[in-house]
């Protein structure tokens, strides 16, 4: 039976192609819903976003909400410089036509897990962690449903992308990563030591392109514009895919390894705002809480990416 799961992202180019994923594979992931929140662009853009990632995959029917237009207590910080002014540059693709649902994201998510059997709903945050610390604080009796929750966000060895010690989904809302981590529900986390390594060099992307299709040109537009930053904040040979690592996991998690370990949310230091404090090697007795992904086989990742998009 397909695993049902609920995204909830902020396109951004890497969360496209991680959707794209999704619903290229139907017959294991079942998207029972998209709940975009504000972070790499404003949310006015990044539920607009979702909807035209949705048609580009031909499935206008699947439900796209809008959920919290801000972080919990912060002021929103956002990531033109790396995603472009729409959050979406690279391809020309067409204005959305279908509707953004009238419910709220979070009320969404309450109301999916209130609905569904209990630990049957996974969640797949790829932005700030807003919506789902917003549901859990409005609705508590929601936690114990979740099935797991597998994240993109934090960093430990590669320690921060959007401050020398912060990632940019931890640091834009800390406290509502706080909220996540201490949750109790399963989660799996795939911080930039693993996401630096799911690289589209020029012969990945070439693939993308050979497809063919719509979806193939798209992907390799996207990723031609998201490379700009990389290449010339890292000088690598190509722009690194890092929330199409949460949808690859629930796919084949044969291709990834990590440790559960403890990882805490720096709130306070400005400084260090955000960072994700983990314990990879096992150095305190704070309770274990997240299974910390470190390492991937690049190479089939990317085949199963490929292989995957094609379907579409
Ligand atoms: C994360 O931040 C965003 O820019 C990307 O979409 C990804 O979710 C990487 O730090
Ligand atoms: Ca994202």
């Amino acid at each position: 039976m397909a695993q049902r799961i609920i995204i909830d992202t902020d396109p951004g180019q890497d969360d496209a192609v991680a959707i794209l994923l999704a619903l290229a594979s139907p017959e294991e992931l079942e998207v029972l819903g998209i709940t975009a929140v504000a972070g790499n662009v404003p949310l006015a853009l990044t539920e607009r976003n979702a909807r035209i990632v949705c048609e580009l995959a031909g499935r206008p029917d699947i439900k796209v909400f809008a959920g919290c237009d801000k972080p919990l207590s912060r002021a929103l910080v956002t990531a033109e410089h790396v995603h472009g002014s729409t959050g979406l540059d690279g391809p020309v693709l067409p204005a959305p036509t279908m509707p953004l649902q009238s419910r709220n994201g979070v009320d969404f998510i309450i109301d999916t897990l209130r609905q569904e059997p209990e630990g049957t709903v996974t969640l797949c945050p790829l932005g700030p962690l807003t919506n789902i610390a917003a549901a859990f604080q409005r609705a508590p009796d929601i936690v114990g449903r979740v099935k797991q929750i597998v994240l993109m966000g934090g960093a430990y060895f590669e320690v921060g992308n959007i401050t020398p010690a912060a990632e940019f989904n931890i640091y834009v809302d800390p406290e509502a990563a706080d909220i996540v981590f201490h949750s109790g529900v399963p989660l799996t986390v795939m911080p930039l030591d693993v996401t630096h390594k799911a690289l589209v060099t020029k012969p990945r992307n070439d693939a993308f392109r050979a497809l063919g299709t719509p979806v193939g040109e798209a992907v390799a537009e996207m990723t031609d514009f998201f490379e700009r930053f990389d290449r010339d904040k890292y000088g690598w040979d190509g722009a690194p895919l890092h929330d199409p690592c949460v949808t690859a996991w629930l796919l084949a998690p044969d291709l990834f390894t990590g440790r559960f370990i403890n990882v805490e949310i720096e709130t306070v230091s400005e400084l260090t705002r955000g960072m994700t404090v983990a314990d990879w090697w096992g150095v305190t007795d704070r309770p274990k809480n997240a299974t910390y992904i470190g390492d991937l086989d690049s190479d089939g990742f990317f085949a199963l990416l490929t292989d995957r998009l094609a379907r579409l």
